[in-house]
């Protein structure tokens, strides 16, 4: 049974299709329809929900695409809609400010842009326009324009008093404890023909595989909720990742970050910019704020596509993968686990249980770019990451992971070869772009042509050059730009 806070009364699911989503929930079973679908894709925004958990003994409001979120993802969690927003006849500040500064139109959309800034509101005090920019980033308008809603975004912050949510906040906290208060319970839902499980440990998930081999794994569903919205498929059976502590933590030792396979890629964010600014910054164009609190490192690697966007990253940064069974326990070169389209290492009994990046080496140089054909909420059409460490001049050590140029995403090792060893100058970076094109005969498809994609990957890798080489310039404390003045015969100054 799934218990939940469907904005703030108990409620709870027994009898019902795992493969049901929230917003067909919230639509078709509890009528309830300020929720609304625009694409069952993930990508439009219109079925916005809030979901607030506890972090800490703190409520942590975040959004969700209710149309590929599956129902059983509640469990232990408060569900807000843009239906719980007003406070009897009084509109909530949020939806007020959208009112006054004309930031609705067609009112599809309006929900789920309400639903985000709400969100918003709830994680920050004060307006800063690249933190709203980064919220809306999954919300889709095409009649208004933004600028409106951003006007909104300024006024929201205003309210004269507590909203409910914050007046009620204790009283929320203490139903939460509640629901959750047999925390190491394995939670099941089931309409006798479809099966959920969602363990609390690892332990109870290895065994779960062990004894359900047919089973599919999901944590937040990004990728395989679309394989019954889009592709109208049924899943027999699933097991739930996002509740398995250990799958959720992150750590950083002395030689390595940890992160768990199941935690979300917005919450390890923080932490990476810390070590790979680059890899965070990428992370922010990874589709948008709502996919990526759903979405983790370990479906993003599992779903083993060859456009995902956190592989290249890894493979240059030489990750390495925990792969856990009930049996056994083995660590695999993320280089070696991709193996075909779609293949990988993964045994059927196995989960990705962390992810293991090596700290950032003296000399070393991380260089990442994404190229969609939209800045955000886009899948790329190449990722490409150059790691390269260069010494007195001399490129020391090169590892470049791509994404979009074959079947799976891949070291370029003829273009490595190239590099290592050799001076860091040009007359090298053209050899090397040479030899991408024996790494790489990429495919046409919707998102680039072949011959895009392998002159792009060139134009990037020339990039990156150029980059590195101003990092380096610094790091020898040479001027970058000497004063005009100084190199002309004649200064008119
Ligand atoms: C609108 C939209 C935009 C997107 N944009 C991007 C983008 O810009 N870049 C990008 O790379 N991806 C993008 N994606 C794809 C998706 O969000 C990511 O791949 C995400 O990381 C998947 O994580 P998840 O937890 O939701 O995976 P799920 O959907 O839960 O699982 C995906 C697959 O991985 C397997 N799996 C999950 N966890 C594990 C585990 N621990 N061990 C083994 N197997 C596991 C599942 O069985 C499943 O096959 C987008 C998706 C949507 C809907
Ligand atoms: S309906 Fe478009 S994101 Fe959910
Ligand atoms: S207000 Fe709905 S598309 Fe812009």
């Amino acid at each position: 049974m799934i218990r939940f806070l469907l904005n703030d009364q108990p409620h709870a699911i027994d009898n019902c299709d795992p493969n049901m989503t929230v917003l067909e929930y919230l639509r078709n079973e509890l009528k309830e329809n300020s929720s609304k679908e625009g694409c069952a894709s993930g990508d439009c925004g219109a079925c916005t929900v809030v979901l607030a958990e506890l972090v800490d003994d703190e409520l942590n409001y975040r959004t969700a695409n209710s149309c590929i979120t599956f129902v059983g993802n509640l469990h232990g969690k408060q569900l807000i809609t843009a239906a719980h927003l007003k406070e009897q006849d009084k509109l909530h500040p949020v939806q007020q400010a959208m009112v006054d500064k004309h930031g609705s139109q067609c009112g599809f959309c309006t929900p789920g842009i309400v639903m985000s800034l709400f969100a918003l509101q709830k994680r920050s005090d004060h307006y800063e326009r690249g933190e709203t920019l980064e919220a809306l980033s999954g919300n889709l308008c095409r009649c208004t324009g933004y600028r409106p809603i951003m006007d909104a975004a300024v006024q929201m912050y205003e309210p004269a008093e507590d909203d409910q949510f914050t007046r009620n906040a204790e009283h929320t906290k203490k139903s939460l404890n509640k629901i959750n208060g047999d925390a190491d319970e394995v939670v099941t839902l089931s309409n006798g023909e479809h099966h959920y499980y969602a363990p609390a440990t690892l332990q109870q998930a290895v065994e779960l595989i062990a004894s359900h081999p047919k089973a599919r794994l999901v944590r937040g569903g990004t990728d395989l909720a679309l394989e019954v919205t889009q592709h109208l498929r049924t899943i027999p059976e699933m097991i739930d990742l996002s509740r398995v502590k250990e799958l959720n933590k992150l750590t950083v030792t002395d030689t390595e970050i940890v992160i768990g396979g199941a935690r979300s890629l917005d919450s390890s964010v923080e932490t990476l910019k810390n070590y790979y600014p680059e890899f965070a910054d990428m992370l922010a164009r990874f589709a948008a704020k709502q996919v990526r609190q759903q979405g983790s490192f370990g479906g993003n690697i599992g779903n083993a596509s060859p456009i995902g966007d956190t592989p290249p990253v890894l493979l240059a940064l030489n990750a390495n993968l925990t792969l856990k069974s009930a049996s056994h326990c083995r660590d695999v070169a993320l280089e070696d686990f991709f193996t075909d389209y779609r293949q990988t290492l993964l045994k059927s009994d196995e989960l990705i249980g962390d992810i293991l990046i090596p700290l950032p080496e003296e000399n070393a140089h991380l260089k990442v770019y994404k190229i969609s054909k939209r800045q955000d909420d886009d899948i790329s059409a190449v990722l490409a990451a150059f790691n390269l460490s260069v010494v007195d001049g001399v490129i020391s050590k090169a590892s470049l992971g791509f994404g979009g140029m074959a079947a799976t995403p891949k070291r370029a090792k003829a273009t490595e070869a190239a590099l290592i060893g050799q001076p860091f100058n040009q007359a090298t970076i053209d050899n090397a772009k040479q030899q991408l094109a024996v790494d790489f005969q990429p495919l046409s498809d919707m998102r680039a042509s072949s011959e895009y994609r392998l002159e792009v990957s060139r134009n990037l890798l020339q990039k990156a050059f150029i980059e590195i080489g101003l990092e380096l310039q610094q790091e020898n404390d040479s001027p970058l730009f000497v004063d005009a003045t100084q190199t002309r015969i004649c200064s008119h100054a």
